[in-house]
């Protein structure tokens, strides 16, 4: 069972929390390149409790900074961007990217002290399409993550981007329970609507799989498992890596690249950012003739950005209208009467609450990834407050490029790790063309 207090530090990831600061040793994804538009308005960027502005200058460098003016406070979102620096428009104080104070309009030259002024910034680093940005205390900063669906070819990869109103870990959670995708996304989907031959009808056809999980260096892996053919099983891998991404089968493992960050904007709005390689495998999503199966599509309406702190990227079928639920067809067609599969687990992850109370829950054995991630990520958040210990993903995230998850059907007699190695071995690996710094 999760107690309060393990709750509170799973869950807290403000300024000076063991979570937070945690999640401050590694690079976070911040927003999309295409958000910042050079000579352009900036953005407001909720992260980690902390309400930040975004802003590109005429020269592409990218500033991050506390959204308040050093001078009193007035938010720099209403600022100027021009001419390499954000200008505050309550007395014209002007900073650049790093935060140096540029001008100081309102006062005589005498009375100038911009050298003794800076604006809290952080830093960027962006690469295929993505912001990141670093929110820690050391001065060098550690290389780039390097999960590698985000090494790929950007003209390869497709990201995105989708808000989840609720805290970041049981959003998190849902990717790392495969158990849920038979009932909460394909409950009404019977083995025969499927090609018969679909690598994913297993678990169609058995519902209540076997487990295995493990801890790793870069974070956590299990497998659920369910007999196949006679002398065969069929395994569904997947993968947690510190301190928010998840690696969850969507199809062949061969060729199943994906990555997905669950970044807490606060402690009750998470941000995901999907990185998918284009020429994977699609998961399941037909019927035997080719239709697509009802509700089960993966294109998310948004709704039209806006400039709050929560304006980015949030889906239009959400906790305000039900998520759009069509209760006849949950009677008919659908298991939840749902469109869409982020939205199904934005429903059942919302529907927890802000932030959902663990102390309630009655663990299964078909949680226990859940369980061991948690732990895991308990003893991390412990480690570094009590004896400074840096995860080792932080300055080595190379370890975690080897990380795949997916589907495949092996030999009964094989054990579940050579089931996976072997499977690796023989899989498709892309040209990467994005450096891991
Ligand atoms: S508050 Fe920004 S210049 Fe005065
Ligand atoms: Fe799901």
């Amino acid at each position: 069972m999760t107690s309060q207090s393990e709750n509170d530090l799973l869950t807290g990831v403000g300024p000076g929390t063991a979570m937070g600061n945690l999640m401050r040793e590694y690079w976070l994804p911040a927003c999309l390149s295409s958000e910042l538009v050079a000579d352009r308005d900036p953005v407001r960027l909720m992260l980690l409790g902390e309400k930040l502005i975004a802003f590109r200058d005429a020269a592409g460098r990218i500033g991050v900074m506390d959204h308040r003016c050093p001078h009193r406070c007035a938010s720099l979102f209403f600022g100027r961007n021009e001419e390499g620096g954000i200008r505050c428009v309550y007395h014209g104080w002007k900073f650049d990217v790093d935060g140096n104070c540029l001008e100081m309009p309102n006062l005589p030259p005498d009375q100038d002290f911009r050298q003794k002024v800076k604006a809290k910034t952080y830093k960027a680093a962006e690469r295929g399409g993505l912001v990141y940005v670093y929110m820690g205390e050391r001065e060098a900063t550690p290389p780039l993550p390097a999960l590698e669906a985000m090494l790929c070819p950007p003209e390869e990869t497709e990201l995105s981007c989708k808000q989840r109103e609720c805290n970041w870990l049981q959003a998190l959670e849902g990717d790392i329970d495969t158990s849920h995708f038979s009932f909460l996304h394909t409950g009404k989907v019977e083995i025969g609507d499927i090609d018969p031959n679909h690598l994913e009808r297993f678990q169609v056809i058995d519902r209540a799989p076997q487990y295995h999980v493990i801890t790793t260096d870069w974070g956590t892996m299990y497998t659920a498992h369910r007999p196949a053919e006679p002398g065969f099983t069929y395994y569904r891998f997947a993968h947690f890596a510190m301190p928010f991404w998840t690696l969850f089968p969507n199809g062949p493992l061969e060729d199943n690249i994906i990555a997905q960050a669950w970044v807490p904007m606060d402690d009750t709005h998470t941000m995901t950012y999907f990185f998918t390689w284009k020429r994977r495998t699609p998961g399941l999503g037909l019927s035997r003739s080719g239709a697509p199966l009802p509700y089960l599509d993966r294109a998310t309406a948004l709704l039209p950005n806006t400039t709050g702190w929560f304006g980015r990227w949030r889906p239009a079928a959400n906790q305000d209208n039900d998520y759009l639920i069509d209760r006849d067809a949950q009677r008919t067609i659908s298991y939840t009467g749902i469109a869409e599969v982020f939205t199904q687990d934005s429903a059942v992850t919302e529907s927890m609450g802000a932030i959902s109370d663990r102390t309630l829950e009655h663990l299964a054995p078909s949680d226990r990834m859940i369980t061991m991630t948690r732990r895991r990520l308990m003893d991390a958040a412990r480690a570094l407050r009590d004896h400074g210990t840096i995860p080792p993903l932080v300055e080595n995230p190379h370890i975690s490029t080897v990380a795949r998850s997916g589907d495949l059907i092996a030999p009964a007699n094989l054990s579940w790790l050579d089931a996976y190695e072997q499977t690796l071995g023989r899989a498709l690996h892309p040209e990467f063309s994005q450096a891991a710094e």
